[in-house]
Order: C-alpha cells, then sequence, then structure tokens
C-alpha cells in the first residue's frame, strides 16, 4: 500500500475535461463512465480497478486514422493491453505495438492478425524472438548489435524477416527526463551520433535472412509539441540518404513512435494531432525529395494518446493527513497499478 502524494488541491467537481467524454456527475458527487456508475464498478470488482471507456477507445483510434490516412498507425500496448483492448485495437484497423512475448501471446490469443504487430524491445528474450518468428509478426525492431545475427540465425535459411532498426536521432523531448528516449545515455536503440546505427544497417543488410524495410525511432513521452518530430524526421531523412549512398538501399517505411502528450490535468496542453500530421508529412516529403529518395510510408505508434483519456483507475481512500506542508491521501493500490507518481510525480486526484 502507498500513500501518493497530493501535490495540488482534489480536483473538483467543475472541471471533468481530462476524463473520458462519457464521464458525467450523478446524485451525491459520484460519477459515471459510458452510463455506469463507477461506484457500482468499485463494489462488483473491488479496488483497485481500471476502468475503461470502450466508445472513447474507438473514437481515438478513428481520430487517429483520419488525421494520419496514409500512414501506418499502431497501438503501442505498453500503453494498456487487455484480451478486449486487442480486439477494439483490431477492429479499429491499428497495428500494434508490443515489446515481450506476454503481449504478443495476449494480443494473438485475443485473435490480433501477427502481421499487423511490430515487435520492441532493447533486451528482447530468445522465446521473445522465436515467439515473434513462429506466430509471424509483421517486423521486429532491432535495438541492439547482438540482435542481428540472432534474429538472422532464428529465421533460418528457409525464412526472411522483415525487421527495422530503431535509431536514436540526438533529440531530447518528452515531459520527464526518465521518459526521454531520443538522445544517448539511454538504454533504447542504436545512436545515430556516433555511427551505432549506420554500423547495425550494414550488418542487416549483410543477413540474407534479414529484410530491411526501414527506420525507427521513438524520441520520448508526453511531448506536446511537433518540433521535436521534424527534427528527428529532418535527421532520419540524413541517415536514410547516407545508406542510400553508402549501400544503394532505400527504404519503404518510416517509423517515428509514439509520445504524444495528453492532458493529464486541467488545462494541460495535449498534442494537436492533425498539426503533427500536416508538419511531419510535409517535412518527410520535402527531406525525401532534397535527398532524391523515394517517400517512405509513414508509422506512428501511439500509447498514451489512445488509452489515457479513455481511462481512470479507481481506488478507495483508506485516509488522509497532514503532514507539514503535504497532504497526504492513502488508497488502496500503489506502484504495481500506477506507477507514475512514484516514479516522477504524476499525480491527478479526484475524490468523491
Ligand atoms: C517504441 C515505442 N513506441 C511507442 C511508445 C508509446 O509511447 P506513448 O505511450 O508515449 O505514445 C513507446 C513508449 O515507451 C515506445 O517505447
Amino acid at each position: 500500500m502507498s500513500a501518493p502524494l497530493l501535490t495540488e488541491p482534489p480536483t473538483g467537481l467543475d472541471d471533468l475535461s481530462v476524463f473520458p467524454a462519457s464521464t458525467a456527475r450523478l446524485p451525491h458527487g459520484h460519477l459515471s463512465i459510458g452510463g455506469v456508475p463507477l461506484a457500482d464498478l468499485a463494489d462488483r470488482f473491488g479496488t483497485p480497478v481500471y476502468v475503461l471507456d470502450e466508445d472513447e477507445v474507438r473514437s481515438r483510434c478513428r481520430t487517429y486514422r483520419a488525421a494520419f490516412p496514409e500512414a501506418h498507425v499502431l497501438y503501442a500496448a505498453k500503453a494498456f493491453l487487455s484480451r478486449a483492448m486487442a480486439r477494439w485495437i483490431d477492429e479499429e484497423g491499428l497495428g500494434l505495438d508490443v515489446c515481450s512475448v506476454g503481449e504478443l501471446e495476449l494480443a494473438h490469443a485475443a485473435g490480433f492478425p501477427p502481421e499487423r504487430m511490430v515487435l520492441h524491445g532493447n533486451a528482447k528474450t530468445p522465446r521473445d524472438i522465436e515467439t515473434a518468428l513462429r506466430l509471424g509478426v509483421g517486423r521486429i525492431v532491432i535495438d541492439s548489435p547482438s540482435e542481428v545475427a540472432r534474429i538472422a540465425a532464428l529465421t533460418g535459411t528457409a525464412g526472411r524477416q522483415k525487421v527495422m532498426v530503431r535509431v536514436v536521432p540526438g533529440v531530447s523531448a518528452g515531459g520527464h527526463e526518465k521518459i526521454r528516449t531520443g538522445t544517448d545515455g539511454q538504454k533504447f536503440g542504436l545512436s545515430l551520433t556516433d555511427g551505432s546505427a549506420q554500423h547495425a544497417i550494414a550488418r542487416v543488410l549483410g543477413q540474407p535472412q534479414l529484410e530491411l524495410t526501414g527506420l525507427h525511432c521513438h524520441i520520448g513521452s508526453q511531448i506536446t509539441d511537433a518540433k521535436p518530430y521534424l527534427v528527428a524526421v529532418r535527421r532520419m531523412v540524413g541517415l536514410m540518404a547516407r545508406v542510400k549512398d553508402s549501400h544503394g538501399v532505400t527504404f519503404s517505411e518510416l517509423d517515428m513512435g509514439g509520445g504524444h502528450g495528453v492532458a493529464y490535468r486541467p488545462g494541460e496542453a495535449a498534442l494537436d494531432l492533425t498539426a503533427l500530421a500536416r508538419r511531419l508529412g510535409a517535412e518527410l516529403a520535402t527531406g525525401c525529395a532534397a535527398a532524391g529518395l523515394p517517400l517512405p510510408r509513414l508509422a506512428i505508434e501511439p500509447g498514451r494518446a489512445i488509452a489515457a483519456p479513455a481511462g481512470v483507475a479507481l481506488y478507495r481512500v483508506l485516509s488522509v493527513k497532514h503532514t507539514g506542508p503535504n497532504m497526504f491521501v492513502a488508497v488502496d493500490g500503489g506502484m504495481s497499478d500506477n506507477p507514475r507518481p512514484a516514479l516522477y510525480g504524476a499525480c491527478l486526484l479526484y475524490t468523491s
């Protein structure tokens, strides 16, 4: 049990803008989502419990597909995954980014087509790779040099696996230092700056069992401005041009990852998807034309921007106390169901 630090006064009933759109006020200060009283859900399922509004998830998927009609939109399962979620994402026509055998098998058991999945991970176990190959995932994203030969060997001489290389483009972006993954010095991807990415690309191209369809980068999470993505696209196009010069190879895809920021508190900014789509598309088209490259199909991997605004986590408050300048609200949950407050100080509390 833990007691999240309440950094701001509890949100009152007056502003529900960060809750799912179907959230409604009930008498006595209670709330319902999708017409279901939250107190009933707490009684029925116990707490803590995650509550997700299917309509909101689906409508967010549709918003993405409308904003990025030409792109491949993959939901990043790490934001939240269950069988129902996998089914909704499938029915809405999105792909799925998975990063463990657990996510992969869960989605597969829910009937998600493996060819629309992408396997990520900076520490893929042999079982992760074997399962991905056996089920036939669409892409495996290579995150370290040692994976190149390992994936090629497990693919075997009879097969050919589509892969991408995750590049660290040297762009710092994201809502907190701990979720900025676009610069060197963190554990994901291969550096553009020190040549590791170029080296890995050359090794992949030397493996007949691997088909390198394109490059990937994920610069961070909770990004609310399009600019860092534009800088990252420019650097990725520069790398694609160098690969063309060195190897005579061009790519059909460019995956710019996720990281699209959402509002956690009323009044906070969220990333403007329409503006992002327009500016990203224009930057990519201009850059490729200038470098004499064919236009790759864009892929994006939003996670929290689909799941977070569609759900809430319900807790029972066990005690409230004041210590010095702080008020502590102890609830019947903690790190395992809501790590963000402890990891980087995020907290939005609604009490009724
Ligand atoms: C490779 C990759 N893609 C997509 C995401 C999704 O990020 P977000 O939930 O911030 O959109 C992550 C998050 O860590 C990631 O590592």
